[in-house]
C-alpha cells in the first residue's frame, strides 16, 4: 500500500505533507473525507466547477445518464468506441503512478481500473463530492489499487517529478485557462515521463470555438493553441493523433459542441 502523503504537496505553498496531513511549511491542514483526501484550498479555486450534491443518488444519476445518452447521435457514438478503443493501446503501456485529472464520473477511471498494467491510478478532481461518489462506485466492482484526491488542476497537489504518466478524458476541455494545468500537469510528471490524455477539438472559425472562447476554453479545443501550449510549457514530442470524428447532435446537457459542429476526437501525447 502506497502513503498518499509521500506523493501529495501542499497546493499553496508546495510543500511537503505530514502523515496528518499538515503542509510542513506553512501548516496549512488539509483533510480526509470518506476516504478521499481533500487537497484544496478554497481561497484558490472557488471560482471553480461544482456538481449539484443533490443529484448524486443512484436512481438519480441513471436517470440523467439515460437521458445524455437519447441526445448522442450514433456517429458520435461509434467515433467515441474508436476513441476508447484506441486510447486502451496507451493505457496497456502505462506503468508506476498515473494520475487522471478531472475524473468525474470516472469514465476514464474506470478504464484504468480494468486494466491489469501494473500501475496506481490516482483519481484528481476539484470537486470531493464527485471523487466520494466514484470512489464508492468503483470499489463495488474494482479491486486494483487507487487513490482518490481532490485537487485543482492548476493547484495540483501532487508533488514535483513524481508521476509516470498523466491522463484524462475531456479533462483540458472541461478546465478554463487549461494552460496552467498544463504548467502544474508538468511539474508533477517525471523527466521521462507522459502526458497521454482524450481530448476533443472542433475548427479554429466553428461556432463552438466561438461559445468555448466565452468560456475560456478556447485552448484546449484548437488542435494548434493546445500543440503550442503544451509545447510552451516544456513538453517535447507533442502529438495529436485523430482517431475519430462527428457531426454533434442537438444537446442541452452540453454546453459544447454546437449542434451541426464537427467534433474531432484524438488522444494527446506529449513527454516531459
Ligand atoms: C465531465 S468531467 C470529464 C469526464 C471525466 N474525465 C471522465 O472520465 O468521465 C469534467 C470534470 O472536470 C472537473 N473540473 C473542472 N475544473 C477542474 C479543475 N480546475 N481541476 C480539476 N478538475 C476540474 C469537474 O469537477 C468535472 O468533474
Ligand atoms: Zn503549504
Amino acid at each position: 500500500m502506497v502513503s498518499a502523503y509521500t506523493l501529495l504537496c501542499c497546493p499553496l505553498c508546495k510543500g511537503d505533507i505530514d502523515k496528518t496531513l499538515k503542509c510542513s511549511s506553512c501548516g496549512e491542514r488539509y483533510g480526509l473525507m470518506e476516504g478521499v483526501y481533500v487537497m484544496i484550498r478554497p481561497k484558490l479555486s472557488h471560482k471553480e466547477w461544482r456538481w449539484n450534491r443533490s443529484g448524486f443518488s443512484k436512481e438519480k444519476m441513471a436517470e440523467s445518464a439515460q437521458q445524455y445518452k437519447s441526445y448522442v447521435n450514433k456517429e458520435t457514438r461509434e467515433a467515441k468506441k474508436i476513441w476508447l478503443n484506441e486510447m486502451n493501446f496507451y493505457i496497456d503501456n502505462f506503468q508506476g503512478f498515473v494520475a487522471d485529472i478531472a475524473t468525474g464520473l470516472g469514465g476514464m477511471f474506470e478504464t484504468l481500473l480494468k486494466s491489469k498494467a501494473p500501475f496506481l491510478p490516482i483519481a484528481t478532481d476539484v470537486d470531493p463530492n464527485v471523487l466520494v461518489w466514484t470512489k464508492k462506485k468503483m470499489e463495488e466492482k474494482y479491486s486494483k489499487e487507487s487513490l482518490f484526491v481532490a485537487s485543482d488542476a492548476k493547484h495540483f497537489a501532487l508533488k514535483n517529478d513524481i508521476l509516470n504518466y498523466a491522463t484524462s478524458l475531456a479533462g483540458l476541455n472541461n478546465i478554463s485557462h487549461t494552460v496552467l494545468a498544463l504548467k502544474e500537469v508538468y511539474r508533477a510528471l517525471k523527466p521521462g515521463g507522459k502526458f497521454v490524455a482524450m481530448s476533443s477539438f472542433f475548427e479554429e472559425n466553428s461556432n463552438s470555438a466561438k461559445l468555448a472562447r466565452q468560456h475560456n476554453l478556447e485552448r484546449a479545443f484548437i488542435e494548434k493553441y493546445l500543440i503550442s501550449d503544451l509545447t510552451e510549457v516544456g513538453f517535447k514530442d507533442v502529438k495529436a493523433n485523430m482517431v475519430a470524428s462527428a457531426i454533434w447532435a442537438e444537446n442541452p446537457m452540453d454546453l459544447l459542441p454546437v449542434a451541426g459542429d464537427t467534433q474531432y476526437f484524438a488522444i494527446i501525447e506529449a513527454e516531459k
